[in-house]
């Protein structure tokens, strides 16, 4: 095919050959100018993993829980939900497009509590989401498309997905700090400081609890005072609550931060996951609510969340909802289900204890209280990128390259191989 410079030509296939502003020569090069990309920071560590032949090998990257064999884990209450379901033998019609009604219900009073005035007042509106990352993405659409400002503040650092997610939705990114590297804590001067300056109406993302990727949580006193300063600053709070029950053991104590701004009265963004405390990760089961000043608001903003869902999935998918809802809805499901995040949570915090045991018994003389102290799926080490490639590239653990580890994939059969490699890269 010849080269056409027509203007009109070049415009609309500026998207095929961006640099050039033609069309390509030949028919199997319409992608010669697309670069290649790196990796997933946090999914390519699994694909490295995979490559991997050392029988010792130990997957720390994703955020995924494992038994204590090592095994991805289905929770019995799930397994039971299923088989309710399929023996009621229900049909396949296409989900409403924000989801199946029983199963924002349900989401919402996870998230607010049962007694909630913002449930008994309607407003908030709830729809079902592609699991957290759908509901982060809807919502930013719905920031970018319908919020004047379009500054999103993320904690310093925050989980790597955020950003994507925001910035392909059009948000600029920007932060605020709440890591201490000194303390391996929660900067909490540092995080007031910048909030406090945070320019009026800006967006502000706070982790609810079991902070992704530090593990680091504000205490309920320093979670009181974040609430006020932001709304001093009248921020707009989106809040990711992608790990309730799963920090604590107690999806209550787990939402004490969403429920008590909400008490103070920030009409707040919420995201949700039932990717870990249900361990629906593949299902892709999640949540999105708006926290509307009045029913007659949540009405309008449900119509609009309709109108930006329609064009990019049409409606959510069932199956994970159902199984969810299921759960959520009977109650011996749902205690038995209360009891399994409890037992996950614990193993999690015994995997804790065990690793710095293990590091003791190795030798190891520098202070690991942190490894204790963090909440949660996570675990951020303090390890710096040249000791997590030696981990990686001598003892076959596998992470991410900030130092963070999912303590889920720690087990009491590999938890002395884990002190070993860390000991050696650290002594
Ligand atoms: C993680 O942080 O590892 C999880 O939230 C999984 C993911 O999609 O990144």
């Amino acid at each position: 095919m010849a080269l056409l410079k027509t203007s009109k030509l070049v415009s609309a296939v500026g998207a095929f050959s961006p640099s050039l502003g033609v069309f390509p020569s030949r028919a199997s090069s319409w992608w010669s100018e697309v670069q290649m990309g790196p990796p997933d920071p946090i999914l390519g560590v699994t694909e490295a993993f995979k490559r991997d032949t050392n029988p010792k090998k130990m997957n720390l990257g994703v955020g995924a829980y494992r038994d204590d064999n090592g095994k991805p884990f289905v929770l019995s209450c799930v397994r039971k939900a299923e088989a309710l379901i399929a023996s009621k033998q229900l049909d396949k019609e296409y989900l409403g497009i924000g989801g199946l009604g029983d199963f924002s219900k349900a989401c919402a009073e996870l998230a607010l509590g049962a007694d909630s005035e913002v449930i008994k007042s309607k407003r908030n509106i709830t729809v079902q989401t592609i699991s957290g990352t759908g509901s982060l993405r809807i919502g930013s659409n719905f920031l970018s498309r319908f919020h004047v400002l379009k500054d999103a503040y993320l904690p310093k650092p925050s989980w790597g997905n955020h950003t994507p997610i925001f910035r392909d939705a059009g948000m600029q990114l920007k932060s605020y700090r709440y890591y201490d590297p000194a303390t391996c804590g929660f900067d909490f001067t540092g995080a007031l400081d910048d909030i406090s300056k945070i320019p009026e109406h800006n967006v502000i993302m706070l982790h609810a609890c079991a902070h992704n990727p530090t593990g680091v949580d504000p205490r309920p006193e320093q979670w009181k005072e974040l609430s006020e300063v932001i709304k001093k600053r009248k921020l707009l709070v989106f809040f990711d609550m992608a790990y309730q029950g799963f920090a604590s053991g107690d999806i209550d104590r787990d939402a004490w931060a969403v429920r008590y701004f909400i008490e103070q009265g920030h009409n707040m963004l919420l995201s949700q996951s039932f990717a870990k405390n249900m361990g629906l990760y593949g299902e892709r089961v999640g949540g999105f609510t708006v926290v509307c000043a009045d029913e007659e608001e949540a009405k309008r903003v449900e119509s609009q969340l309709k109108i930006l869902i329609r064009p990019i999935y049409s409606n959510p998918p069932m199956n994970g909802a159902r199984i969810a809802a299921t759960i959520l809805n009977t109650p011996e499901l749902r205690s038995l289900w209360l009891s399994e995040v409890k037992d996950m949570a614990d193993r999690i915090i015994r995997m804790r204890e065990m690793l710095v045991a293990n590091l003791q018994k190795e030798g190891s003389t520098r202070n690991w209280q942190h490894v204790i102290d963090q909440i949660g799926m996570f675990c951020f080490t303090g390890l710096k990128p040249d000791q997590v490639e030696r981990l990686t590239k001598e003892f076959s653990v596998y992470m991410t390259k900030d130092g963070r580890i999912s303590v889920a994939g720690v087990t009491s059969g590999n938890v002395e191989h884990l002190a070993h490699g860390i000991h050696q890269v650290t002594k």
